[in-house]
């Protein structure tokens, strides 16, 4: 009966149906197609009637003894458990149903469908993910550990009133750089895990800034001091941007972009070397930031040069809806200029005034470069330079 020739054979030895036989028969049955023939042996006591009752538990057809003693044959059943290999490669759309399975791995037909909205590669994707991840995954610090608490001096009273009212307004920054990122994660398609993985590293890094920002006001004795209206109204205008890409050019190119010479400004400047230090540390962590919103919008925009007009149309967007809000809030501006002027005699007052109105310059200069590298025209990046928010972020 050349039907009865076996495609396979396996050896259970006198190992018992509880102690793991099934193990060895999916593994022999695997890679066989359906009615192909197994051959086993086993000497276990009882082993022929668990061997039937598995068959037709798993819908495989026993089909006798074999012609040696203790052998016997199964067909294997064409209950369909196969399964789809989408393969490691980045691929440009991801599937529902391939929902929470490892980029790599074999997907088992059947399962549920998942409603990733994110899930093309054009809409989340960039160039050196895996390098900014690796980099924020080495640089954590720790506000507890990292920063020399100890080393803090009395300041002068209104100069430590400045640094708070800077760290107040850093603060509300960190929790819209926070949130941001944070809306978007759950919605991205796992497929396109480093993705999520750097905007994972974004939003703890931004929990670790408001933290160590808040300590700082706290540390000195004096604690926070006001959040204007003007800057809520700004950051609402950021974290409710509903497209990522857009989401990610006003808050990693445009915002964050700025912070860093913010945060560079305020390590310079800083009247004491615990500020200093969280002013390092967390430009650190924004130039990853930024790194990210660089490399995604060049992505975007070289597979679709017109999306560089709908970014532009959302900066000019945001700034009209900003149009009530004449510049930077009197509470931070006031606090910079006495932070980096040293105090309130005039002569410090003229001398902080003229370092924030270089900052101004300068943050204006590095918005223009960063829009020229991602290919906005010289004209364009100035004109998109001078309409982002006052607000700075
Ligand atoms: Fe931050
Ligand atoms: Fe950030």
């Amino acid at each position: 009966m050349p039907e009865s020739v076996p495609n396979a054979f396996v050896e259970l030895e006198d190992l018992a149906f509880h102690e793991g036989v099934p193990v060895l028969l999916r593994r022999a049955l695997g890679p066989l197609k359906p009615s192909e023939l197994l051959e086993v042996h086993g000497d276990a006591s009882e082993f022929v009637e668990n061997l039937q009752a598995w068959c037709r538990k798993e819908g495989h057809a026993y089909r006798g003894a074999g012609k040696a003693q203790g052998r016997h044959l199964i067909e294997k059943g064409t209950v369909d458990r196969s399964v789809t290999r989408p393969g490691p490669e980045v691929k440009e759309a991801a599937k529902p149903a391939w929902g929470l399975a490892p980029r790599g791995a074999a997907v088992e037909l059947g399962g549920p469908e998942f409603s990733f909205p994110l899930r093309q590669k054009r809409e989340v994707w960039g160039q050196e993910l895996h390098t900014i991840y690796s980099r924020a995954a080495s640089n954590q610090w720790a506000a507890a550990k990292d920063i020399p608490w100890s080393e803090l001096p009395k300041l002068p009273a209104e100069v430590e009133g400045a640094v708070c009212q800077v760290m107040t307004f850093l603060t509300e920054n960190e929790f819209a750089a926070l949130y941001v990122p944070a809306r978007f994660l759950a919605r991205i398609h796992p497929h396109y895990r480093e993705v999520s993985a750097v905007l994972a590293m974004q939003v703890a890094d931004e929990a670790r800034h408001a933290e160590a920002f808040t300590r700082r006001a706290e540390e000195g004795g004096v604690g926070l001091g006001t959040t204007a209206a003007s800057s809520q109204l700004s950051l609402q205008t950021l974290i409710e941007e509903p497209d990522f890409s857009t989401a990610v050019f006003l808050l990693c190119v445009m915002g964050e972009g700025t912070f860093l010479s913010l945060l560079k400004f305020l390590e310079e400047r800083a009247p004491d070397p615990v500020t200093a230090c969280l002013m390092r540390l967390a430009h650190r962590d924004e130039g990853r930031h930024v790194a990210f919103g660089m490399e995604h919008i060049r992505y975007v925009t070289i597979l679709e040069p017109a999306r560089r007009a709908t970014f532009a149309a959302a900066v000019e967007r945001r700034s009209q809806m900003l149009a009530s809000v004449s510049g930077l809030s009197p509470y931070v501006h006031d606090a910079l200029v006495v932070y980096c002027g040293g105090g309130v005699q005039p002569a410090q007052i003229r001398r902080g005034a003229s370092f924030v109105a270089d900052l101004h310059r300068e943050m204006d200069r590095a918005r223009r470069e960063r829009l020229q590298a991602l290919g906005f025209s010289g004209q364009d990046a100035e004109a998109l330079s001078a309409y982002h928010t006052k607000n700075f972020m």
